[in-house]
């Protein structure tokens, strides 16, 4: 008799051995991505499991949307003004479409890269995304574990639930970089460096695009801001410097802790000319996350930077704001190959990802699309999104002519409208 299908998550089956073991065995071997698309169809066929999540990721965002709070919903989908920003990125995208060249000779296929000096399996990086706790119980250690057992670049959000060291526990030799928000207390950033560098994050992104809140009504409408509640406070909460600041009497006071938060966040005088002081600060790569501009691109080229992402915060702070992918091309021409220049807002697939790399990106980030996947699932739910992203990404590029990341180039699109 026939066995009705069982879903399944793919966390630690063959694809993942497979990968494991060619990690290991040799270092020029790359993770067989595409593989992926295969152990889905043979598990179907061999023992009717089917996978537990749609492996079409734009399906996630409703589906995560039943299974979360009112208040995280707010939080993580909604977006600042009317969600012309948010809407624009996904535009942006479409807007664009892929040209394919046929007969390439597509057999030897890599995604792996390098990013500011470090080696990148893939070109994909999780975003640094705050207060993840609010999608899944476990947050940021479901998420940093997830990266770790794909091989992926974890970014860890100053705004986090979890703490550096905690995290560093979750991921053990996963690759991690730290985001830093720089609040006005320069202790505080200190204390937060020093700490990021002791758990080993090994590069800095620097976020300017949230020198103060955008105007987020979904929020403002619930009088929902999770900081000023003692949530996404873990790396304040367990900082000596940023405690230091608060009366003893009320450490245990998450109102008094969001308090002060507040009291240092906001950081609306912050300017290019104090980037000097935090390259004196941290000796690993240093990039730069906000960026819209060419100008500001080159500036941060001057200002002594190691790399760029063009990003509108996923729509969350300015509504109205340019699709990133229509920012990108000219800050690409204008960074003129001297460093890496990376891109997020509104990517959710593997043709996403494709076409950020043809228009010279060198990877690219994803925000709501893993959290949706970590409110679904938790870890696996992440890894899923990490593995349909980049099996998609690999099979397109292989259908669209090219065998690495490289050989896409803006020839590969055309913008329909
Ligand atoms: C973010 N983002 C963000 N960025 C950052 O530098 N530090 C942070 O703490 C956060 N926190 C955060 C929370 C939530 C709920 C979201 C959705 C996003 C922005 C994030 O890094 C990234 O720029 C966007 O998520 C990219 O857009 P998409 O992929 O969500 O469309």
């Amino acid at each position: 008799m026939r066995r009705s299908p069982l879903l399944w998550f793919d966390t630690g089956t063959n694809v993942l051995d497979r990968l494991r073991a060619k990690l290991n065995t040799s270092a020029d071997t790359t993770p067989d991505w595409s593989g992926f698309q295969t152990d889905i169809y043979r598990r179907a066929t061999d023992d009717q499991i089917l996978p537990a999540l749609p492996t079409n990721l734009l399906a996630l965002e409703a589906l995560a949307m039943e299974v979360m709070t009112e208040e995280a919903r707010g939080y993580i989908v909604a977006s600042a003004g009317n969600g012309d920003a948010t809407r624009g990125n996904r535009d942006g995208f479409n807007r664009y479409r892929i040209l394919p060249r046929v007969l390439a000779g597509v057999d030897k296929r890599s995604l792996a890269t390098s990013v500011v000096g470090e080696s990148q399996l893939a070109p994909m990086i999780l975003a640094p995304v705050g207060v993840q706790t609010l999608a899944h119980p476990d947050g940021e250690l479901a998420t940093a574990r997830a990266a770790a057992h794909t091989g992926i670049t974890y970014v860890h959000s100053q705004a986090a639930s979890h703490s550096f060291e905690e995290v560093a526990d979750a991921a053990g030799s996963g690759r991690r970089w730290f985001q830093l928000y720089w609040v006005t207390d320069r202790n505080v950033v200190l204390s937060f460096l020093d700490r990021a560098k002791n758990a080993g994050f090994s590069s800095l992104v620097l976020t300017v695009d949230t020198v103060v809140l955008g105007w987020r009504p979904a929020d403002l409408n619930r009088g929902f801001l999770p900081f000023l509640r003692g949530i996404g406070v873990r790396n304040y909460t367990t900082d000596p410097a940023f405690m230091s600041t608060i009366e003893v009497a009320r450490r245990g006071d998450p109102h008094a802790i969001g308090e002060q938060w507040l009291r240092i966040f906001p950081h609306a005088g912050l300017n290019w000319t104090d980037l000097a002081w935090l390259r004196d600060q941290w000796k690993g790569p240093i990039l730069i996350k906000g960026i819209q501009h060419p100008h500001d691109a080159t500036r941060s080229i001057d200002e002594g930077l190691d790399g760029v992402i063009v990003s509108n915060h996923g729509g969350r702070q300015i509504d109205s704001g340019l699709a990133t992918i229509d920012s990108l091309a000219a800050i690409v021409a204008a960074v003129d190959d001297r460093i890496p220049v990376l891109i997020d807002s509104g990517i959710r697939t593997g043709t996403d990802v494709l076409k950020a790399i043809a228009l010279g990106a060198s990877a690219a980030l994803i925000g709501r699309s893993f959290l949706y996947g970590l409110a679904l699932a938790g870890q696996a739910g992440v890894e899923h999104v990490i593995r349909c992203t980049l099996a998609e990404l690999e099979l397109s590029m292989a259908l669209a002519g090219a065998s690495t990341p490289d050989e896409l180039t803006p020839d590969h699109l055309r913008r329909t409208r």
